[in-house]
C-alpha cells in the first residue's frame, strides 16, 4: 500500500477503530476465543477482539494463520492483525541465551542465529520480535542480565544491531523477516540495587554515555519498534516521560517506528503516583509517545473519551495510529496478511538441521574456560564421570524460550556418549537435586519434601563414581528460573545443594573439571579453587549438549570471553571494568588506607570483562602507534602483532580500549573501542590493525553535549580488559 493510501484508510477509521489499533490484547484472549472457536461474533468481549490491533504471546501457523483470516473477515476495515511473541534466544531451535552470545563476541554469529529464529518465528505466524534487549547490565544480582550481552555499551551495540539485522533481513515484507523491537528504553538495566522493577538512580551523563548508545545502534540498524521500559528515569517512568520518548528517540535518535508499552506499563503508572487513575495513565503516556498500550486496557477504556473531550488532539491520535499502520503496511501484511506463514512449511523449518547446526556452532562459541589447570581440558578418554544436576538436563534454555520443546534439547551426556562411544569409559551421576527445598524462583517455589533423604542416596551413587573416574565434569549450575524476569538474587552463589555436593566430592577427585550453567556472574572463588579445569556454559540452547562436547573434546577451539566481570563477592555489585576514575585510586602495593578499596575485598573481579582462556597460547606484541598525534578529522592506526604460539589452531579475540586522560568530566578508567576475532594456526602471526579516530573519544561533556575534547590518552590493545599493553597519543584541536 502507498503512504497515500495508507492516509486515506486512516481517514476512513472511526474513532473507535483508532484507538483499538493501539491496543494490544494478549494471546489467550484470542486462544479461548476467535482462533479456536469463532468467537468474533457481537458480543461487548468479540468487540475488542475484533478491533485490537495487535496480540502477543502465541503461535502457530495454523492457529494464527485461521485468527487472521476471521479477524479480517470480521475487521470494518479489514485491517490485519499484528502477531508478536518474544523470540529471545530461539523459537524451535533455542540458540544461547543472549549473554552466551555476548560472550562469543561474535556479531556476524549472532545475526546468523537471529535470522534462523526470524524464519522459524515468521513461517509459524509470527510477525514482530520484543528482541533484542539492549539494556546495559552491571549488576549481577539483577535476572534479567541473562536477556543481555552484558556489561559493556560497545559490546551490546554490536549485538544490538547485528541481531537487528538478523531478525529483519533485507526487506521487512520477505516471509522470513520479523520487524525488531528493541527494549528496554530507557536503563531499565540499572535498577536499584540488582532488584527488578525497581527504578533507577542515574545521572544524564552516564545515561547517555552508557546506557543509551546500545539502544541507538538499533534504532540506527533498523529497528521498527521500540518498547518502553518499566523504570523510572530522574523519577518519571518512561512510559510517562515525553524527554525520552521524543526528544531523545525521535528527534535525537531519528526513529521513526512505533513504541509499544511493556506489558501493563501503562496501567503502572497508577501504582507508581504517578497518574491518580488509569484515564490520566492512558493521557501521560499518549502524551509521552507510547503508541501501543501493552495489555493495561488502559488505552482501550479511556482513549477515546480522552480525544473528545480534546485532551489528546486527533493529529496525536493519527500520527500513532499511522505509525501502526505503516508497520503493517512495512511487513507487506496488506497484501499478504499471513507473511508466509503455512503449517507445512513451519513443518519443515522449525528445528532444520541446518538451524540446530548452528545452535551447536553458537553453544560451541559461547564457552568461557576461565581456568585449565595441567591442561584438565581437552578430555583424554579413561574414566570419566558425568556429575551434578546438569550432566543429562535437557532443559538448557532460559524461561523465554517459550516456543520451543524441552524434548529438544541435547544434554551433556547424551553427546558424551556419541562423542566417545568406545573410546572412554563413562558414567553419569545426577549428584544432588538442582535446588534445596523451598528455594524461590521466578515463577514458583521448588519442593522436594524428601530432599534429604535424596541427596544422601544421590551424593552416595556420585561419590563412588567420582572415586572411580579419572576425570570428573562436574556440572552445576542455576535453576533457568533463577535468572530472567523477576529472578533478583542477593547471594549469587550456586543453589546450596549443589555447593555441598562439590564439598563432598573434592576429596574423591583425581581432576576435576567444571562446567557451569548460568544466566548471570556467579560468585564462583570456592569452585574456581576447587577444580582444574572451570568453563561457563551459560544457557547454551538446544544444542547445548552437543556444542559443549566439541570443545570438551577439543574438536572446536575455544575463544569465548566473558561479557560481565565475574566478582569475588556479591557485595562488589555493581561491578564492571569501566569505571569511572576516583581522586583516591587504590595504589597497587599495600592496604591502600583512605583509598577507595573494601578491606575484606579486593577491588578486582575474579575473572575481569573479555577474560577467556583458549587451548592455544597467543602473544600479542608492544601497540605501534602511526602516530603519537590524532588530529580531530584525521585517523590514528594502532597495531599489533598477534602470534599462536602454542600447539592448536585457535581464535583470539583482540580487544582495544581506549582511556581519556583528562576530561571535563571524570572519564572510565577504560572503554571498549574494538573487537577483533582472529583465527590463527599454530605458528601462525599477524598483523591486525584497528583505527582510531575523533567520534570514538565522544562523550557528554560539561557543555552537555556528545563532544570529543583534546588532549591525552590512551590505548590498549590486548586479550582482556586487564591487559597492560599499552600507548599514549594526543588528540590535538
Ligand atoms: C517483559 C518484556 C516482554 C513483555 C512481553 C514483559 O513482562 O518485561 O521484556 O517483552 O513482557 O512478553
Amino acid at each position: 500500500m502507498t503512504e497515500q493510501a495508507l492516509k486515506v484508510l486512516l481517514n476512513d477509521l472511526s474513532l473507535e477503530e483508532k484507538v483499538m489499533q493501539l491496543v494490544q490484547l494478549p494471546g489467550v484472549a484470542y486462544e479461548s476465543g476467535a482462533a479456536v472457536t469463532g468467537l468474533l461474533n457481537d458480543t461487548a468481549k468479540a468487540r475488542t477482539l475484533r478491533l485490537a490491533g495487535s496480540t502477543l504471546g502465541i503461535w502457530g501457523a495454523e492457529k494464527l494463520n485461521r485468527l487472521q483470516k476471521e479477524y479480517m473477515e470480521n475487521h470494518p476495515h479489514h485491517i490485519p492483525l499484528l502477531m508478536m511473541l518474544d523470540v529471545i534466544h530461539g523459537h524451535k531451535t533455542v540458540f544461547p541465551c543472549p549473554l552466551g552470545q555476548g560472550a562469543a563476541f561474535d556479531p556476524e554469529l549472532t545475526e546468523r542465529a537471529a535470522a534462523v529464529q526470524a524464519r522459524e518465528a515468521a513461517a509459524d505466524g509470527i510477525h514482530v520480535t520484543f528482541s533484542p534487549m539492549a539494556d546495559l547490565c552491571r549488576d549481577a544480582r539483577w535476572g534479567r542480565v541473562m536477556e543481555s550481552t552484558g556489561e559493556d555499551k560497545y559490546l551490546n551495540g554490536l549485538m544490538a544491531a547485528a541481531m537487528t539485522r538478523g531478525y529483519q533481513g533485507k526487506n521487512l515484507k520477505d516471509a522470513g523477516s520479523v520487524a525488531a523491537c528493541v527494549k528496554h528504553f530507557a536503563a531499565y538495566g540499572a535498577a536499584e540495587a540488582g532488584r527488578d522493577y525497581q527504578n533507577t538512580e542515574l545521572s544524564e551523563h552516564t545515561l547517555r554515555e552508557q546506557y543509551l548508545p546500545a539502544y541507538r545502534c538499533a534504532v540506527e540498524a533498523g529497528a521498527r519498534l521500540v518498547m518502553s521500559s518499566f523504570n523510572t528515569w530522574e523519577g518519571v517512568p518512561s512510559s510517562a516521560n515525553p524527554w525520552l520518548m521524543q526528544t531523545v528517540l525521535r528527534e535525537e535518535m531519528g526513529f521513526s517506528g512505533a513504541v509499544i508499552s511493556d506489558w501493563n506499563a501503562v496501567g503502572e503508572l497508577v501504582p507508581h503516583g504517578i497518574a491518580k487513575d488509569e484515564k490520566e495513565a492512558a493521557l501521560l503516556a499518549m502524551r509521552a509517545g507510547i503508541d501501543i498500550d501493552m495489555c493495561s486496557g488502559c488505552y482501550e477504556k479511556h482513549l477515546g473519551a480522552l480525544v473528545e473531550e480534546g485532551k489528546v488532539s486527533l493529529d496525536m491520535l493519527d500520527a500513532a495510529v499511522l505509525r501502526v499502520l505503516r508497520l503493517k503496511n512495512e511487513l507487506g501484511l496488506f497484501e499478504e496478511p499471513f507473511h508466509g506463514a503455512a503449517p507445512d512449511k513451519a513443518k519443515a523449518i522449525l528445528g532444520a538441521a541446518e538451524h540446530r547446526s548452528l545452535a551447536r556452532k553458537a553453544a560451541a562459541e559461547s564457552l568461557v574456560l576461565l581456568k585449565n589447570e595441567g591442561e584438565t581440558l581437552p578430555l583424554k578418554g579413561g574414566k570419566i564421570a558425568f556429575i551434578g544436576p546438569y550432566a543429562d538436563e535437557k532443559h538448557l534454555h532460559s524461561a523465554w524460550a517459550i516456543s520451543t520443546d524441552r524434548e529438544d534439547g541435547v544434554t551433556v551426556w547424551q553427546a558424551a556418549k556419541e562423542a566417545f562411544g568406545q573410546e572412554a569409559e563413562l558414567r553419569l551421576a545426577p549428584g544432588c537435586l538442582m535446588l534445596a527445598d523451598g528455594t524461590a524462583t521466578s515463577l514458583e517455589v521448588f519442593t522436594c519434601p524428601d530432599a534429604e533423604k535424596e541427596n544422601a542416596r544421590l551424593l552416595a551413587e556420585a561419590k563412588e563414581a567420582a572415586a572411580w573416574a579419572d576425570t570428573v565434569v562436574l556440572c552445576l549450575g542455576e535453576h533457568f528460573h533463577q535468572t530472567g524476569e523477576s529472578a533478583s538474587k542477593v547471594d549469587i552463589g550456586l543453589p546450596e545443594p549443589q555447593r555441598r555436593l562439590l564439598n563432598a566430592l573434592k576429596p574423591d577427585c583425581k581432576r576435576l573439571a567444571m562446567l557451569i550453567f548460568c544466566g548471570r556472574p556467579l560468585t564462583l572463588q570456592a569452585e574456581s579453587e576447587a577444580s582444574h579445569a572451570l568453563m561457563i556454559c551459560w544457557l547454551p540452547g538446544t544444542e547445548g549438549g552437543h556444542g559443549i562436547m566439541d570443545v570438551l573434546t577439543g574438536r572446536e577451539a575455544l575463544s569465548g570471553k566473558l561479557p560481565m566481570s565475574f566478582p569475588r563477592h556479591v557485595g562488589q555489585e555493581p561491578l564492571h571494568y569501566d569505571q569511572y576514575m576516583t581522586g583516591r585510586p587504590r595504589p597497587k602495593e599495600g592496604i591502600g588506607s583512605f583509598t577507595s578499596h573494601y578491606l575484606d575485598c579486593p577491588n578486582e573481579a575474579l575473572y575481569p570483562f573479555g577474560y577467556g582462556l583458549s587451548y592455544t597460547d597467543f602473544r600479542v606484541s608492544a601497540i605501534r602507534l602511526s602516530g603519537d598525534q590524532l588530529a580531530k578529522t584525521g585517523e590514528l592506526t594502532a597495531a599489533v602483532t598477534l602470534t599462536n604460539t602454542g600447539k592448536r589452531a585457535g581464535t583470539a579475540v583482540l580487544q582495544l580500549y581506549i582511556r581519556d586522560l583528562v576530561g571535563s568530566r571524570v572519564r572510565p578508567i577504560k572503554e571498549l573501542k574494538g573487537v577483533r576475532r582472529v583465527p590463527l594456526q599454530p605458528g601462525e602471526e599477524k598483523e591486525i590493525t584497528f583505527a582510531i579516530t575523533e567520534p570514538m573519544l565522544r562523550f557528554w561533556t560539561v557543555n552537555r553535549r556528545m563532544e570529543s575534547e583534546p588532549g591525552d590518552f590512551q590505548a590498549w590493545i590486548g586479550l582482556d580488559s586487564s591487559t597492560e599493553n599499552t600507548a599514549f597519543f594526543t588528540m590535538t584541536e
